[in-house]
């Protein structure tokens, strides 16, 4: 019998169980060698094979061209904030960013230790409840590149895809952590996507970067080693000592995601889950969404009780119904149900009812 609940976390996330059970048999021996994957040298035949079967099958599951570079590294994405400026961006050039959450304005605070930052598109004057529409988009003339966060975690806002527009000789960069995977992708739109793996590919610690090959070739400053880009994609992500486990772990979770029919079928059950949320936000008047409609994101629900004292009672009641990980980031407060690709569907029907109940009982009170 399981005693595993509903986890909302919104990374380390949940992952899939068959996942988890395949890792339980490999923790204590893989490929019969007697050895637990924890324990193998990222030098010998059997890490050679998977690391080999994890980039195959990253490049089945993103559909990605030989032209591109697929490989990993450690520093989570936090450190792909000053590492993109640091390979790409020369002193007096530019780069544009879109500042649309935490995550953007972290990676927008170490440009200028390398050159020169323009911000693009803006949603701060609206606490970042949205993606800057169309209109309101302003480009520099000449940056080298335009980065974006694809999905914004803690406000719950998405890109429902690439920015349109963007200045020709210019490449597109990508902080795709939390929606990674969940949906088609066309890579070639990109120059550069990176993703910390602990919400759609596995555990923290390992970040994926998805580059294009000339891009990596880009120089413009003497670096030390270990911040190169080149040196870590020519290096199959083994340039020091990586995190084995995560490296294994994102190849087990690439298996389940074509098991279970690749990105098309990801997009479909991802916005199954979605809508089971949103449609009920959009039918009520208790609870308070963060993010405005036509900028919602799939992976990550934001929203509030009428007082902050009821969010605090909805989480601790929910943890003991077996919902667990509902309490929103202490930037929006709140709650936020992250709903990844592994989050089964019972988990979004669930929440609702729990809503339900929770609002009928509240409603009254938070009325008076
Ligand atoms: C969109 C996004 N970018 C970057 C990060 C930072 O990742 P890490 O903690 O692995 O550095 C996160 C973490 O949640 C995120 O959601």
């Amino acid at each position: 019998m399981s005693n595993r609940v509903f986890n909302f976390s919104a990374g380390p996330a949940c992952l899939p169980e068959s996942v988890l059970k395949q890792a339980q048999k490999d923790i204590y021996d893989i490929d019969g060698s007697g050895i637990g994957i924890l324990e193998h040298s990222h030098r010998g035949k059997v890490f050679d094979r998977i690391t080999h079967e994890t980039e195959a099958l990253c490049r089945e599951v993103g559909n990605i061209p030989d032209d591109y570079s697929v490989f990993w590294m450690q520093g989570g994405a936090t450190s792909q904030c000053y590492m993109v400026p640091a390979n790409f961006l020369g002193e007096g050039q530019t780069a544009d960013y879109f500042e649309t959450g935490k995550w953007a304005c972290d990676s927008i605070r170490e440009v200028p230790l390398y050159g020169e930052c323009h911000i693009c598109g803006s949603s701060k004057a609206t606490n970042f409840d949205r993606i800057p529409a169309k209109d309101d988009i302003k480009y520099s003339a000449n940056p080298v590149y335009v980065q974006f966060t694809s999905n914004n975690t803690i406000v719950g806002t998405e890109w429902k895809g690439e920015p349109e527009g963007i200045p020709d000789g210019a490449f597109l960069v990508s902080d795709a952590s939390s929606n990674i995977f969940s949906r088609p992708i066309d890579v070639r739109k990109y120059g550069l996507i990176y993703a910390g793996a602990q919400k759609n590919l596995g555990p923290s610690g390992i970040t994926l970067l998805i580059a294009r090959k000339d891009v990596l070739e880009l120089s413009p400053r003497p670096l030390p080693e270990m911040v190169k880009y080149q040196n870590h994609a020519k290096a199959e992500g083994r340039f020091n000592t990586p995190n084995t486990f995560g490296v294994y772990l994102m190849g087990e979770v690439f298996k389940w995601i074509l098991a279970e029919g690749g990105l098309k079928a990801m997009a479909e059950r991802n916005a199954a889950k979605a809508k089971i949320v949103y449609d009920y936000l959009d039918s009520q008047d208790f609870y308070v969404p963060h993010a405005q409609k036509d900028s919602r994101s799939l992976m990550n629900i934001t929203f509030r009780c009428p007082t902050p004292e009821l969010d605090a009672q909805f989480t601790e009641q929910a943890d003991r119904k077996g919902l667990s990980g509902l309490t929103g980031h202490r930037i929006t407060k709140g709650m936020r149900a992250s709903m990844y690709n592994a989050f089964p569907i019972e988990g979004a029907k669930a929440l609702v009812e729990f809503m339900k109940a929770f609002a009928h009982e509240h409603a009254a009170a938070a009325k008076a």
